[in-house]
């Protein structure tokens, strides 16, 4: 994390370099060559300016830094590049499909990219690797898909110019858009970013989809955190879902409604997945398994939160496999878009489900089952819920996912997070030893 900020902080002209620079000399010539000299370097700057500012219509300073530095990181434009995207898109199975993922460095979409790719799909990447989380375990996913043969393009969904050039090199039937601002607690240190990739970022997805020819099916990332400060359990997809408790959930939320108002207009297909607390190998540092899993191991006291009056806290836990075959099913049920040349031709589909694993499991469980898996002892310190984001429980009814999709959840916390720890531990097991 703090590598890739070290890089972006060098200042561009460090003065060291002043003393050689040309300047010196040109001095000493007379003044005409130096204003040409000036001139052209004058002119040489607004032309860079004009030609590297973003066409994207974002007016936020973040939007426009963030798709700059991609424009400045990415290869993209050679004949070579598109070479590996078309590669990447090659549809192998006789009935495959072929998806563009967003966000398919991270924890999901790393194993749903893997998952499409194994059985024939084709599949391209799309992730600007940013340092929310330490970004050389994104990298580490890259090379794993790499070795698959699925292709990330390093970009913004931002990026609307990139979008586009992606579906005029490949005829996605379907995306899986998966990129998104993730973390409920981080809203409070950078709304933006919410906005940015959750709102701004998912409204460009949808305008590239309206406009291309043919529309793709698009299947996309809610969450359980919808259902907020609802207390009616287990959560239906029919329940109430306008008290969140958090800005992330706000903006999962808004992306609903604006998922509706796609359909609605441009007859886009548009699935909704609500997912309940998603965990396994490759997973998300910032989530409380995968940061207890490192404290205990450090011999660090990790806080165990409880609602008012001791109440439990608890979180219907699921693992990473079963979420990617509710991911896959939602794929091969998604009915196409009917809409063309921007335009509605006729109903499409609209879709929002529950994939959790219908098990809520309490903090304090979770912790006890790591102490046995990691063999060493827990120090809990236990606190009181902050109302910063957290709800106090989640409870996923999926008999809507279970009839329409076929959705089953066959792994329990226990079988899963041993998966996780062995992965954790061959993954960082030099650093737990040191
Ligand atoms: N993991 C869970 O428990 C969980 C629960 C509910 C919902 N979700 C949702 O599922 C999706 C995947 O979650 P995850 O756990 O894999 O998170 P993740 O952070 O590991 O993956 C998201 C990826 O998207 C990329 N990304 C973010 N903003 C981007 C942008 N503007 N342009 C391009 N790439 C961008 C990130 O670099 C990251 O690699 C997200 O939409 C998340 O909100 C996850
Ligand atoms: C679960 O959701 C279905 C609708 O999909 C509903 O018919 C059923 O009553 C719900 N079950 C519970 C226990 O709430």
């Amino acid at each position: 994390m703090s590598q890739m900020k070290h890089i972006d902080n060098i200042p561009s002209t460090p003065g060291k370099f002043k003393e050689k620079s040309p300047y010196n000399r040109l001095r000493l010539h007379f003044s005409l060559t130096k204003l040409t000299f000036w001139s052209f370097v004058f002119l040489g700057l607004i032309f860079v300016f004009f030609f590297r500012s973003p066409s994207s219509s974002s007016s936020s300073p973040a939007a426009s830094d963030l798709s700059r530095r991609s424009l400045r990181t990415s290869s993209y434009d050679g004949p070579a590049w598109e070479k590996r995207i078309k590669a990447s898109a090659k549809v192998r199975s006789h009935s495959g499909i072929s998806v563009l993922v967003t966000g398919a460095a991270g924890f999901v979409g790393t194993h749903v990219s893997a998952a499409l790719k194994r059985r024939g799909d084709g599949v391209v990447g799309l992730d600007n690797f940013n340092d929310y989380y330490d970004p050389t375990l994104k990298r580490a996913r890259q090379a794993l898909l790499e070795r698959t043969g699925v292709y990330i393009v390093e970009g913004d969904i931002n990026d609307v110019a990139l979008l586009k050039k992606l579906f005029d090199i490949v005829q996605f039937s379907h995306v899986m858009h998966l990129a998104a601002q993730a973390g409920v607690r981080y809203a409070m240190e950078n709304p933006g970013s919410y906005v940015h990739s959750n709102i701004a970022g998912l409204v460009n997805v949808l305008e590239v989809c309206k406009n291309a020819n043919p529309q793709p099916a698009i299947v996309w990332a809610s969450s359980s955190s919808v259902y907020g400060l609802n207390t009616k359990v287990p959560f239906s997809e029919k329940d109430r879902t306008d008290q969140p408790a958090s800005l992330y959930a706000a903006t999962k939320k808004a992306g609903e409604e604006i998922a509706h108002t796609y359909n609605h207009i441009y007859g886009l297909s548009l699935t909704g997945l609500r997912f309940f607390t998603v965990y396994g190998p490759w997973g998300r540092p910032d989530m409380a398994y995968f940061f207890f899993t490192r404290d205990i191991l450090k011999g660090k006291s990790i806080p165990i939160f409880e609602a008012a009056n001791h109440g439990t806290v608890a979180r219907d836990f699921t693992y990473i496999d079963d979420i990617v075959k509710g991911c896959l099913a939602a794929l091969d049920t998604a009915e196409k878009s009917t809409g063309s040349g921007g335009k509605k031709k006729g109903p499409a589909q609209l879709r929002v489900f529950n994939l959790g694993n219908t098990s809520p499991v309490p903090v304090s469980d979770l912790v006890s089952i790591l102490e046995r898996l990691l063999k060493v002892k827990a120090k809990r310190s236990v606190m009181k819920l902050p109302r910063n984001g957290d709800v106090q429980f989640t409870h996923a009814n999926i008999s809507f996912a279970k009839r329409e999709l076929g959705y089953k959840p066959t792994t329990d916390l226990h079988t899963g997070l041993k998966k996780f720890v062995r992965w954790y531990l061959s993954y960082y097991g030099d650093e737990t030893k040191k």
